[in-house]
């Protein structure tokens, strides 16, 4: 690690490695694994990411939008990408150049994107979406059909598979089972898939064609419990800039909205909103210093956060401190991190700033 860094991730790609190992044990042999990177591979970093993954194995990828798939072929990955996000016209020629897949949720993007290409005079992949209770994406029956049927028969576009996003899938089986249900429509003779990470882990019924994971990819679970065992890929870390003491009634950081019931030691880190920690962790979050769990004092500031170290008196200027990650005995994860600020492990990963140095490991 240089030494300049002040704030920075890490990226174990060997965890990475032994996630998609234990999510392809829990697949019926011969499932696809999409790994889905969109979004910079969550915050982790799409390009090492998705090639530590195409050597691994992975047999497709998912990303948000065309300028993220170009980013992948641009970096020699020719795996089928999946745009999972909808199109805009502006993206069409991109997609087409780059043989991405286009995800078709209506007649009105079907109609556009028959267009763009019987006048470029190429062949359009094609994966079309069923809404089974999203919302999102998708279309619902019978147009659903409807676009099955006139991909399947447009002289200029190339129907590879068909798809649907589960809702609820970490929270609410009935819910899923009902979405479920609906899936018989999709075409069993094309790729069909439906399964995140939750439904991989539940293990409820899912195509022996594809799977479509993303946070477990990254070692985050999330269910309270599942058989497999996952590694976190990323950790958080950064410094200390200065320790002080503070005496009983003194307050601490913007607005004063911490005051000291007793003297304390507070510490000055090295990181802040600017880098992506969450504003609600004021008062709230916790990192890790020597192994220790620390609290949150006062407001999160734009790039600097002040840590109660009382309980670590060896702690000084310089010394790391672990926002994600291992010290000593200890772990502090995304969920955990998720679960103080009031929210979800895909935010706190994607907020990430791409800004922050990802060392890879
Ligand atoms: C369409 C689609 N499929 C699969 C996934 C992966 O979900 P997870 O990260 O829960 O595995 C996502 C993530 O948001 C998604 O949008």
């Amino acid at each position: 690690m240089a030494v300049s860094h002040r704030v920075w991730c890490t990226i174990s790609l060997p965890a990475l490695r032994s996630n998609l190992r234990a999510i392809r044990r829990s697949c019926p042999r011969g499932t696809h694994i999409l790994a889905v990177v969109k979004d910079n591979a969550y915050g982790h970093g799409l390009i090492p990411v998705a090639r530590t993954l195409a050597q691994a194995g992975c047999e497709e990828f998912g990303v948000a939008c065309a300028a993220e798939g170009e980013e992948l072929r641009g970096a020699g990955i020719r795996n089928p990408i999946l745009l999972l996000g909808s199109t805009l016209p502006s993206e069409f020629s991109v997609a087409l150049q780059h043989r991405l897949t286009i995800t078709l949720s209506s007649m009105i993007e079907a109609h556009e994107l028959a267009r763009t290409a019987r006048q470029s005079r190429k062949t359009a992949l094609v994966q079309v979406k069923l809404d089974t209770g999203m919302n999102r994406l998708g279309a619902r029956l019978p147009e659903f059909q409807k676009l099955v049927s006139f991909v399947a028969h447009h002289p200029h576009l190339d129907l590879i598979g068909t798809f649907t996003h589960l809702a609820c899938a970490d929270s609410d089986l009935a819910f899923t089972r009902r979405q479920l249900v609906q899936t018989s429509v999709l075409p069993k003779f094309l790729a069909h898939h439906w399964a995140n990470t939750a439904a991989i882990l539940h293990d409820l019924p899912f195509p022996k064609t594809h799977v479509r994971p993303g946070l477990g990819l990254y070692g985050i679970n999330p269910l309270p419990r599942s058989r497999i065992k996952l590694q976190p890929v990323l950790s958080w870390k950064s410094k200390i800039l200065l320790v002080r003491q503070v005496s009983q009634g003194e307050t601490i950081s913007y607005g004063a909205t911490y005051r000291a019931r007793q003297a304390m030691k507070v510490a000055t880190v090295a990181t802040g909103y600017a880098h992506g920690l969450p504003r609600s962790l004021s008062n709230q979050g916790h990192a890790l210093v020597h192994g220790n769990l620390c609290p949150v004092l006062g407001r999160v500031t734009m790039d600097m956060t002040l840590l109660d170290v009382s309980q670590v008196p060896q702690s000084k200027r310089g010394d790391e401190v672990v926002w994600l990650g291992r010290s000593g005995k200890r772990e502090h994860t995304a969920t955990d991190m998720a679960r103080e600020a009031g929210t979800i492990p895909w935010e706190i990963f994607t907020r990430l700033s791409p800004n922050l140095p990802r060392i890879i490991s």
